[in-house]
């Protein structure tokens, strides 16, 4: 550290010691304000901007303008933070310049986007949200932030918690899918996951919630689009999982690029202001997305970079990503008096907060250990658990005349599909330092699972895509080749049984990647007809980051897994299922739709006041399409059967401050141990808005030996029913609900109860 940064820092710790006896100068507190109290506007400013890495900070000094204006602003104390930076060796330079250089060695915070892994990568998301196992979803979150915090990394810009109800949208790979309540318990879990018990741990990582708020509502599904629901939507099934990650103690919080009711994120005080520092107490920072307060003068609601700067700093927007707004203007905007200096204290004690808990100004270089950074990374601990992780993931959809499982001892398999023999698709989207092409294909996995004795035949049948596949240029689909198909005919004949992968290559989900048609792309739907005429024996392994409409695939193909972007052991981890080394668990968190014409499309939707038809045409619905979904949310099926019986309630009344009692018993009927995801849904029959036909309350997983069975108990209180109501509070309604109980969102028993105290949902006290 420079001597000045050094001297200035000391004499800031005694004038702590001796000024104020009873302050403990180790109070993250006391050292935020002691800190503040030294810096200038500039310096302070500083702290409020972050930049992508666009040089190698391990080289030579950077040649190109933008660069070296970079590297002097880190220097001079102008840079609080960088993303896109990774690596003991990278990390450490950088923030040498900062500690060393500056005037006062405020040590900058690394962000980058481990969303589902760093180097060994787990399933994507929305795959691992088909768990609905929270230890396995913490376990994976932990181990991501192990291998990112070894690398050098103090913040993951992860979860995203952002429901989606449209899967046009290329984001929903990112997310837990469409349900609040799901979601919510997911996004507690990645939180716990990534930030430990501790942030000041070396293998911990501050989290980021993303991206507040509703940027999974962009209309039409279509990426960065306009975003305009009611405050009951926002409210009722936008806003819950980011409360969840902030009661979980989530660090910071990242806004949206789309605007909210004609308000951009970034600017949004409502949300920002009101909802999540006011009301939520939130203590973290918020950080705008890429440049999103540059584009609040492209929405239009700011004349030029200035406006933006002031109106996001007054939105409660903290720290400036890649937008040069506020490193441009702020200051000068406090000294003509247009945006206070408290402001800016605000934000700038938001992020040195999070700086202190993270132990940086203790030791700036505590996650930069080489020999940590090798021992930890890809570790055989690391890929076993992202094997487990991944076929807790895998959801069975269909398996007619139990094709499924496959002997691994004898006979033989015809494996098809460019997606089966590419090792680079599992990895998914946002991979952060996934190494090209490091997944185990789904071929390989088959070849080390089955004997000696298993003849399997590869035929790619046709590619999926033509030329290069990136993640920042568009992706091109093979529409006309089909010279493989005979091939892998042939290779489908010759067989005892088919395995097809078929779906979405890695980057044909993820952002900017919103898509009209959500079906199999290419000539996938072609090439799995003529196999399946030529071997009826079927097995369709789908890799998709988005529901998929299979309308056609389902009215053929016996059997259909689907695998998601599984991450790094992907091969084994399907390998594990096909064969029946793995019962299969997983259910799915998001519907998938006959057609895409019924997007958006979520279980728990309202009812409307045509529900059913009434003997005419004159009821909510499609006249080509049924409004249910192919494969429902909670849906999923496993090699054994259970079966539920026994509802029942402990009351039919219930009261705030006390508890219901539901239970259920479920048994295996089948042949072998599963592990079932038992699901409760409640409904609010009257209130004071329109309450969704079910929403889903709690669900528990069993593990269940053979014809054995459990009870299942779940407790409902008052708060369990509570929502946004007509009001415009948090409260729960009287009257009655029904409580079911089941399998799946579709598969449910019913019972009743009543509510007896609370709010009346009568509208007379109401708008
Ligand atoms: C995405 C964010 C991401 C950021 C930094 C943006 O384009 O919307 O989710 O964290 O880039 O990579």
């Amino acid at each position: 550290m420079k001597t000045t940064a050094i001297a200035v820092l000391a004499a800031v710790m005694v004038a702590l010691i001796s000024a104020c006896g009873e302050t403990q100068p180790n109070d993250p507190a006391s050292r935020v304000e002691a800190l503040l109290g030294q810096m200038t506007l500039e310096e302070k400013i500083g702290q409020l901007n972050q930049y992508s890495n666009t040089f190698d900070i391990t080289g030579p000094p950077p040649e190109d303008q933008v660069g070296r204006v970079r590297l002097e602003r880190i220097r001079n104390g102008l840079v609080g933070s960088m993303l896109n930076l990774a690596g003991v060796e990278e990390t450490r330079r950088a923030q040498e310049q900062a500690v060393e250089h500056s005037r006062l060695g405020i040590p900058m915070i690394f962000g980058l986007d481990v969303v589902h892994g760093y180097r060994t990568m787990f399933p994507i998301p929305l795959g691992e949200a088909a768990s609905w196992d929270l230890e396995a979803i913490e376990r994976s979150a932990r181990i991501a932030a192990t291998e990112a915090a070894a690398a050098g990394i103090h913040w993951t810009f992860a979860p995203v918690v952002d429901i989606a109800h449209d899967a046009r949208w290329g984001r929903i790979m990112e997310g837990a899918g469409e349900d609040p309540f799901l979601a919510s318990r997911v996004a507690e879990a990645r939180v716990r996951g990534f930030q430990g018990r501790d942030l000041a741990s070396i293998d911990t990582v501050a989290a980021c919630a993303k991206h507040f708020a509703a940027y999974g509502f962009a209309e039409a599904g279509r990426e960065y689009n306009t975003v305009e629901i009611s405050e009951n939507t926002l409210q009722n099934a936008v806003l819950p999982p980011f409360k969840a990650a902030v009661d979980a103690g989530v660090a910071t919080i990242m806004n949206a690029f789309n605007e909210i009711g004609g308000i951009p994120a970034t600017a949004n005080s409502h949300l920002q202001r009101e909802i999540l520092k006011g009301e939520w107490g939130f203590k973290g920072f918020v950080v705008s997305d890429w440049d999103s307060i540059g584009e609040l003068t492209v929405h239009g609601v700011a004349a030029d970079l200035r406006g933006a700067a002031a109106m996001a700093i007054a939105a409660g927007s903290d720290m400036d990503m890649q937008g040069e707004a506020y490193i441009s203007h702020l200051a000068d905007l406090v000294r003509s008096g247009a945006v206070s200096e408290d402001l800016i204290d605000d934000a700038v004690r938001r992020i040195l907060r999070v700086k202190f808990q993270l132990g940086l100004f203790d030791d700036p270089y505590r996650y930069c250990d080489a020999t940590r950074e090798q021992r930890v990374i890809l570790s055989r601990e690391h890929l076993d658990a992202a094997r487990d992780v991944a076929r807790r993931s895998i959801v069975l959809l269909k398996n007619d005349n139990d094709l499924l499982p496959l002997d691994a001892t004898r006979g033989s398999i015809a494996v098809i599909g460019a997606l089966a023999a590419d090792k680079d698709t599992p990895l998914g989207s946002w991979r952060a330092r996934a190494l090209p092409g490091s997944a185990v294909s789904l071929h390989e996995g088959i070849r080390a699972a089955v004997g000696d004795d298993v003849e399997i035949t590869y035929a790619e049948g046709a590619p999926l895509t033509v030329g290069e596949r990136s993640f920042l240029h568009e992706l091109t689909f093979n529409t006309g080749d089909t010279s493989g198909f005979a091939a892998a005919v042939a290779a489908a004949e010759a067989a005892d049984t088919v395995v097809i992968a078929l779906g979405e290559e890695a980057y044909q989900s993820g952002e900017a990647r919103s898509q009209v048609d959500i079906g199999l792309r290419g000539v996938q739907q072609q090439l799995l007809e003529q196999v399946y005429a030529a071997n009826p024996n079927t097995v369709v392994v789908l890799m998709n980051g988005r529901p998929l409409a299979l309308d056609r695939m389902a009215a053929n193909a016996p059997a259909i897994l689907e695998t998601w972007h599984l991450g790094s052991e992907a091969g084994h981890a399907i390998a594990d299922v096909l064969f029946g080394n793995y019962n299969p668990s997983g259910r799915l968190p998001v519907s998938f739709p006959y057609h895409v014409g019924q997007e958006p499309l979520y279980y728990n939707a309202k009812g409307t006041g045509r529900p059913r038809s009434r003997g005419d045409v004159f009821w909510s619905h499609y006249t080509d399409a049924p409004n249910r979904a192919l494969f429902p949310f909670g849906f999923g099926l496993s090699y054994t059967t259970f079966e539920y019986s026994a509802v029942e309630l402990s009351a039919d009344e219930l009261a705030i401050g006390e508890e219901l009692t539901v239970e259920v018993t479920v048994e295996n009927t089948g042949e072998r141990s599963g592990t079932e995801v038992v699901q409760l849904y409640v409904r609010d029959l009257v209130g004071s808005v329109t309450r969704p036909v079910k929403e889903l309350k709690g669900f528990r997983l069993i593990e269940l030996e053979p014809g054995s069975e459990q009870r299942v108990r779940f407790i409902l209180t008052a708060d369990d029913l509570a929502f946004f109501t007509a009001r415009g509070r948090w409260e729960a309604e009287q009257g009655e609900f029904a409580v079911s109980i089941g399998p799946s969102s579709e598969e449910l028993t019913e019972k009743r109860f009543v509510l007896t105290s609370g709010c009346e949902p009568s509208a007379q006290n109401v708008r």
